[in-house]
C-alpha cells in the first residue's frame, strides 16, 4: 500500500520509525510518466524504502504561465505509485516547504548561469533550494535523478559535494517514446503538428554534426532554438515550439 503524507510533521514522525532503513528518494513535480517510473523502480530495487515526492515547486518557474499550466494529477499519480509498489508519496502544500517564504536560497554561481540558466533566470536557485529542503527533510541514503535534465543532475551532484551531504546520487538514463522524443510532462501540450516537428529535435541533436549546423537545421524547420552547446562530453539543447519548451541531450559523437 502506498501511503500519502502531506505535512512535514507527519513525515518526521514516519522518518523516526525508519531509522535503520536505506531510503531512496525520487523528487518529482508529479504527472508521472515512464521516465519517473524508471527512477522509482531503480530506487525500489536498491533500497528498503522508497519515497517519491510530488511538489510543483513555485520558485523554479521563471514563467508564471508555465506554472499555471503545469498538470496537477495527484489521484492518477497515486494509482501509478500504488502499481509500482512505492512505499510513500510526500505531496505537501507550498506553505509546508517554504515556512521562510523563500527568504533562504541555495545559489550556485557558475553552472546555474549558463545553458538553460541563461534563459531561465532563478530557475536553478529554485531547484537547488527545494532539493536541499527535500534532502534535509526526507533524509534519504540515495536519490534518483534523470539524465534528461542533465544540467540539473550536475548541479545537484555539485551541491551534494559542496555541502558534504551523505547521499548517493544515482543518474538514470533518459526514457523516450517510440519516436525518440524524451518523455516530459510538457509533451502533452504539443499540438499534433508541433509533435511531428518536435521529433526532429532529438533526431538532429544525436547526429554527428556541428552545434551550428544542428541549430541552423532546426531553425529552418521552424523551431525556436535557445541553444545547442557541448558540456561535459554531451551535446545539450533547448528549443521552443509555440509555448512549449523542450530540452534534451546526447553523448557526443564527433563530426
Ligand atoms: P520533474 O520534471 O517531475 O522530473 C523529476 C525527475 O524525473 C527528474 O530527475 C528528471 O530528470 C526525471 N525525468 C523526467 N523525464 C525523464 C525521462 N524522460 N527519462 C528519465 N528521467 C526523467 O525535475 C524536476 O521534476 C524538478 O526540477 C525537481 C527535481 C523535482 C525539483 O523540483
Amino acid at each position: 500500500m502506498t501511503k500519502l503524507i502531506q505535512t512535514v510533521k507527519d513525515w518526521q514522525a514516519v522518518r523516526n520509525q525508519l531509522k535503520e532503513h536505506s531510503i531512496g528518494l525520487v523528487p518529482t513535480m508529479g504527472n508521472l510518466h515512464k521516465g519517473h517510473e524508471s527512477l522509482a523502480l531503480r530506487s525500489k530495487a536498491e533500497n528498503q524504502t522508497t519515497v517519491l515526492s510530488i511538489f510543483i515547486n513555485p520558485t523554479q518557474f521563471d514563467d508564471p504561465q508555465d506554472f499555471k499550466n503545469y498538470p496537477q494529477t495527484l489521484q492518477q499519480d497515486l494509482k501509478i505509485a500504488e502499481n509500482l509498489g512505492i512505499d510513500w508519496i510526500f505531496a505537501p502544500q507550498p506553505e509546508e516547504l517554504y515556512p521562510d517564504k523563500y527568504q533562504y536560497q541555495v545559489i550556485e554561481t557558475y553552472l546555474s548561469q549558463i545553458l538553460c540558466g541563461k534563459y531561465r533566470p532563478g530557475h536553478f536557485t529554485g531547484v537547488l533550494t527545494i532539493v536541499l529542503k527535500l534532502f534535509l527533510l526526507i533524509k534519504p541514503t540515495a536519490t534518483y535523478f534523470g539524465e534528461k535534465d542533465f544540467q540539473q543532475l550536475q548541479l545537484v551532484k555539485g551541491m551534494i559535494r559542496a555541502f558534504f551531504l551523505d547521499i548517493n546520487l544515482v543518474a538514470c538514463p533518459t526514457i523516450r517514446d517510440a519516436n525518440g522524443l524524451a518523455l516530459s510532462s510538457r509533451n502533452q501540450r504539443l499540438s499534433k503538428e508541433e509533435y511531428q516537428l518536435a521529433l526532429e529535435f532529438p533526431k538532429l541533436l544525436a547526429l554527428p554534426l556541428t552545434n551550428q549546423e544542428i541549430a541552423k537545421q532546426l531553425t529552418r524547420l521552424g523551431l525556436h532554438v535557445d541553444y545547442i552547446e557541448e558540456y561535459q562530453g554531451r551535446r545539450l539543447g533547448a528549443v521552443r515550439l509555440g509555448k512549449v519548451r523542450l530540452i534534451d541531450n546526447f553523448l557526443i559523437s564527433t563530426p
